[in-house]
């Protein structure tokens, strides 16, 4: 090999590749670069992806009852586990295999950059077929939150998984496992949208499948009176923990006595899940992430994208099931826990719930969280909804007709969340943590998602300090897609 082939001796070469490899100038030709770290025994390269998700088709049959076209990441349902360290710098690499679907990844609960949220139109670009997207960001924060997909129905059809950041600091238990539930149907769920819309159910979709019958107007939703609650209006065929049904259920060993921390997911579409464990307390000591003063109850309820961690100890030798009950009682996900010495053996008997039930008022953050002084503003949200059309707004806008809400980088702000309607809606903010408010209390819990239940009015307040364009939104899947949203925007 002559050193003189650019025209240029080896020794500069070497010296200029040296100095682009460090990644100080870029004076020289790509292939210049090339050549000169060939002839230096050194090719420079980016540092690897830690986790690379390849989002493609997958036949899914979670509940062993009929193949439901199923879009993954990396062939697997839930997603890969994603688990780093406080302080990490984290990059995923996403390649969409998909033939023809866009794909969007967003890091739920996770407090990043706005170009790294994964919002089409609002923060990214979505990722076209065959398209790639490596997402990179610093790990602020610890706990337990998730991934999904922010694209069309993905989220209903398999793309997600748990998202654990584990502290730089806290005493580990002996058992560490995330239990993510969801709610799966056989049916494809734009039908069932297109059908809830009264729009022309597509010809290739098993008609009504994933459409509740009972109860429900034609336009899917009941038209109870005063007092009443509308519990769901999507029928679902099974519900899943760990991806798993209960004639196959997620199981979990471990010694009598031992501290197991379950990271509670759900990453339902459009399911409110009530949790126990046969007879056990739960310890709560994460809400959404974040840590909060323990608090023992017997069951609590969580709604769409809401996490929990709770740490339980086995009694006793024995098989101990864990329960997650649909709120409308049309079904649950269960696992169980047991000790070595005896075989899981699941209890399918619908749990009771009395007791002690988690309510946002028993949750105290661990130190204050009272908002520094700033200039205040007000977002009052009316959370609404039109029966008949299957239309849900926010002050009447149903997205993406709908106004931004402007912010301004520094200031309080506060919603004041009032639910006219007669379903739940868990309002979920991306990019932020609120307070919820309880009085003037100043260990208010911190939050990425809040249930607003009917006609109840939920305030939380959060420092705008994370600039760009942020969705907010509920996190029942169909209600989004049917315009309960918008966009906060940082204004100058
Ligand atoms: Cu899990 Cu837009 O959110
Ligand atoms: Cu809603």
């Amino acid at each position: 090999m002559t050193t003189r082939r650019h025209g240029i001796s080896r020794r500069t070469l070497l010296r200029r590749g040296a100095v682009a490899a460090a990644g100080l100038s870029f004076d020289i030709g790509r292939r210049g670069l090339a050549h000169a770290a060939a002839a230096a025994g050194y090719v420079p390269r980016p540092p690897l992806p830690q986790y690379v998700l390849r989002i493609g088709a997958t036949a899914l049959d979670p509940d062993g009852k009929q193949a439901v076209k199923g879009v993954t990441a990396n062939g697997v349902f839930p997603g890969p586990e994603i688990r780093v360290r406080q302080g990490d710098l984290l990059q995923v690499r996403v390649e969409n295999l998909l033939e023809d679907e866009p794909t969007s990844i967003h890091w739920h609960g996770l407090l990043l950059p706005a170009a790294m949220d994964g919002v089409p139109e609002i923060s990214n670009f979505p990722i076209a077929p065959k398209g790639v997207f490596v997402y990179e960001f610093p790990i602020r924060q610890s706990g337990t939150y998730w991934y999904h997909s922010h694209w069309g129905f993905q989220e209903q059809v398999g793309l997600g998984g748990p998202f654990v950041i584990e502290e730089a600091d806290a005493p580990k238990t002996e058992r560490d496992a995330v239990v993510m539930i969801s709610d799966w149907m056989h049916a494809s769920p734009k039908a069932v949208y297109d059908k809830l819309r009264g729009g022309p159910a597509k010809k290739e979709a098993p008609p009504m499948k994933g459409m509740k019958m009972g109860g429900s107007m034609p336009g899917g939703m009941k038209m109870s009176g005063g007092g009443g609650a509308d519990l769901s209006d999507i029928k679902y065929d099974a519900f899943l923990m760990n991806g798993r049904s209960m004639a196959d259920p997620w199981t979990l060993s471990a010694n009598a006595g031992e501290r197991i921390r379950l990271r509670l997911i759900n990453a339902g579409a459009s399911t409110y899940f009530r949790i126990r464990l046969d007879g056990h307390p739960l310890q709560v000591t994460h809400a959404d992430g974040l840590a909060v003063q323990p608090v023992e109850v017997d069951h609590l309820l969580m709604g769409m994208a809401e996490c929990y961690d709770v740490v339980v100890a086995l009694k006793a030798g024995g098989s101990y099931t864990l329960h997650a009950v649909a709120q409308d009682g049309s079904g649950q996900a269960l696992g169980v826990l047991h000790t070595p010495d005896v075989a899981p053996k699941v209890n399918l008997e619908m749990p009771r719930f009395d007791g002690r039930e988690l309510t946002y008022a028993a949750l105290s953050a661990t130190a204050p969280t009272t908002l520094p002084e700033g200039p205040d503003r007000t977002h009052r949200l009316v959370l609404g909804g039109d029966m008949a059309r299957y239309v849900w707004t926010i002050n009447g806008q149903a997205y993406p007709k709908a106004d931004p809400l402007p912010i301004r980088l520094g200031e309080r702000v506060r919603l004041e969340m009032r639910n006219t309607t007669m379903m739940w809606h868990p309002m979920h903010l991306h990019g932020h943590f609120f307070r919820v408010l309880q009085g003037a209390n100043e260990l208010c819990p911190l939050k990425h998602t809040v249930n607003v239940a009917p006609s109840q009015t939920v305030t939380v307040e959060f420092t705008a300090d994370n600039p760009g364009n942020w969705f907010f939104h509920c996190h029942n899947l169909y209600h989004l897609e049917a315009g309960m949203a918008r966009v906060f925007h940082y204004v100058a």
